[in-house]
């Protein structure tokens, strides 16, 4: 395969700075084409709500964050909509299925919870998809000790994992039956990759609907696949390729996706140059689509009352000359313990910071029932604690971490780097640094890792960094503290304008227009 050969394949043309309609969907001239014939259904891990009961008793609703669930409930005031997902709470459990407003509007979303067995649920979420597949899919096997695939796995692998899949499928295929159009199936993400076959094994061979299938995560190279068991991996990729449509954040990624058929699907035939692939007599159609952020409602939220108090209170904690900032799920991914030592290295090498910058690590505790998790959040408490006694002083802590999911105040936070740090050791996207760059006042600097999706779109206003390499971010650091004003407002301005010029809208209105262009 030849560059040549990949020129073709690439996502549609973006449309951009189009104005909103009255769907509050911005004018994406295929959105209302492609779905006024056909009804709406996605699937994912989590659902777009989740109830829950307050102190009082009383059931309140927490939405969904992020510009999926903004983006999805865009389309969902453009036709007949369903959501299934996961429970997470026993208040999901019992709420089972409803309408629901996810916007405020008089338009709704009928969301499903499927509710498999805690057992199931523990194999599928945390034993597969969690332990196995992530680690995998952001090239963190660590082959010489982790993962082992024993009996458990395996039990995960059947009783979870295929379990949970084939209750997402079932429930999908009742509701594409039911739907008085055909449907246009959205699903998202390594969770349910088995999903697709196992719907067109439900369904009768010419219905029709249109399946697609998005993942979230970076795709890597046939090597990493090849570590896992034959049975996992062609279930994978056979459930993969009943989707009319699979999605990717970056041409890379689907690019491995079809070096990964290649090399393990013999009878799979493989169209590099038009982003294709025929096998068991269909054709899967592979396309980039990255994903970004909801630009306006973004900056509602940095200008609310509730960011501006967060702001005023991290000031007044927070009195360093200049700040350091990273928000992070604590996740070994997001290569937090090497930030921390790149700190460290940056204090040694240039003692004039001393005293000067804080750190400020704003962090989310991410699946804690998986024990590599715990582990790493220990080692990135033990890596800050090891900087703060080296440096620090009754006046001033080096690194400064706070923990919970507070989105405000993670806002606000990004409203006050000077520099902010992003430097995950793999990333299907990462949209901290989407988010960073539109919301900063300070004409900050970005520090990005190379192995992010968004380092495809953001790189000509960011410093670069190779993961790895501590020495190279300490440096980043350095650069990102001491940059002439004129070279950081220029470098500020560029970020801030590459992610104005795509919003979520438009990774929606790519995915429908390839669904148009193709025909599918
Ligand atoms: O990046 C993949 C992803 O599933 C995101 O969609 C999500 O924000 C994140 O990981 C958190 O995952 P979880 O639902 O496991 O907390």
């Amino acid at each position: 395969m030849t560059l040549r050969d990949v020129e073709s394949y690439s996502a549609m043309k973006l449309i951009q700075g189009q104005p909103q309609d009255e769907t509050g969907m911005q004018d994406c001239s295929l959105i209302e084409e492609i779905l006024q014939n056909r009804s709406l259904i996605i699937a994912s891990n989590r659902g777009p709500i989740s109830f829950q009961k307050d102190e009082q008793g009383q059931m309140e609703s927490k939405r969904g964050g992020g510009g999926l669930v903004t983006a999805l409930t865009g389309l969902a005031n453009l036709t007949e909509a369903h959501w299934i997902a996961c429970a997470n709470t026993d208040e999901d459990r019992q709420w089972q299925r409803g309408p629901v407003s996810l916007d405020g509007s008089s338009n709704t979303v009928d969301v499903q919870f499927l509710a498999p067995q805690a057992a199931a649920y523990e194999g599928y979420y945390n034993g597969i998809a969690n332990s196995l597949l992530w680690f995998l899919q952001h090239s963190m096997l660590d082959i010489s000790r982790n993962p082992t695939i024993d009996r458990k796995t395996w039990q995960d692998w059947k009783d979870g994992y295929v379990a949970v899949n084939n209750l997402f499928a079932q429930r999908i295929a009742e509701q594409v039956r039911a739907s008085r159009r055909p449907s246009l199936v959205m699903l998202q993400d390594y969770h349910l990759y088995l999903v697709p076959r196992l719907l067109r094994s439900l369904l009768p061979p010419r219905m029709d609907y249109t399946l697609m299938h998005f993942v979230h995560i970076p795709w890597p190279g046939s090597e990493d696949w090849g570590m896992l068991p034959p049975k996992m991996r062609l279930a994978i990729l056979d459930g993969l390729l009943a989707a009319d449509l699979v999605g990717f954040q970056t041409r890379e990624d689907g690019l491995n996706f079809l070096r990964t058929c290649e090399s393990f699907l013999p009878r799979a035939y493989v169209k590099f140059k038009y982003g294709r692939v025929w096998y068991r007599n269909h054709m899967t159609h592979v396309r980039d689509f990255p994903i970004s952020i909801d630009v306006d409602s973004l900056r509602e939220l940095a200008d609310s009352a509730e960011v501006g108090a967060h702001r005023h209170s991290l000031l007044e904690e927070h009195t360093a000359q200049q700040l350091i900032v990273r928000v992070d799920r604590i996740d070994p991914s997001k290569n937090i313990v090497r930030g921390f030592r790149a700190f460290g290295e940056l204090l040694e090498m240039h003692p004039e910071h001393l005293e000067k910058v804080q750190f400020l690590a704003l962090l989310v505790p991410s699946r804690l029932n998986v024990e590599l998790y715990q582990q790493y959040l220990a080692e990135l408490m033990a890596a800050a604690g090891e900087v703060n006694v080296k440096y620090g002083n009754s006046e001033w802590e080096p690194i400064r971490i706070l923990t919970g999911e507070n989105y405000p105040r993670a806002v606000a936070a990004l409203e006050l780097y000077n520099v902010l740090v992003v430097n995950s050791l793999a990333d299907g996207m990462n949209l901290v640094a989407k988010e960073g760059p539109l919301v900063n006042r300070r004409e900050g600097v970005l520090i990005l890792s190379e192995r992010t999706g968004a380092f495809q779109q953001l790189e000509a206003g960011a410093l670069m960094v190779p993961p790895l390499d501590i020495y190279a971010t300490a440096e980043a650091m350095h650069q990102g503290l001491t940059m002439p004003e004129a070279e950081r407002k220029e470098k500020a301005a560029l970020l801030r304008s590459l992610v104005e010029g795509e919003d979520i809208v438009d990774w929606l209105c790519l995915q429908l227009e390839a669904i148009a262009h193709l025909g599918l």
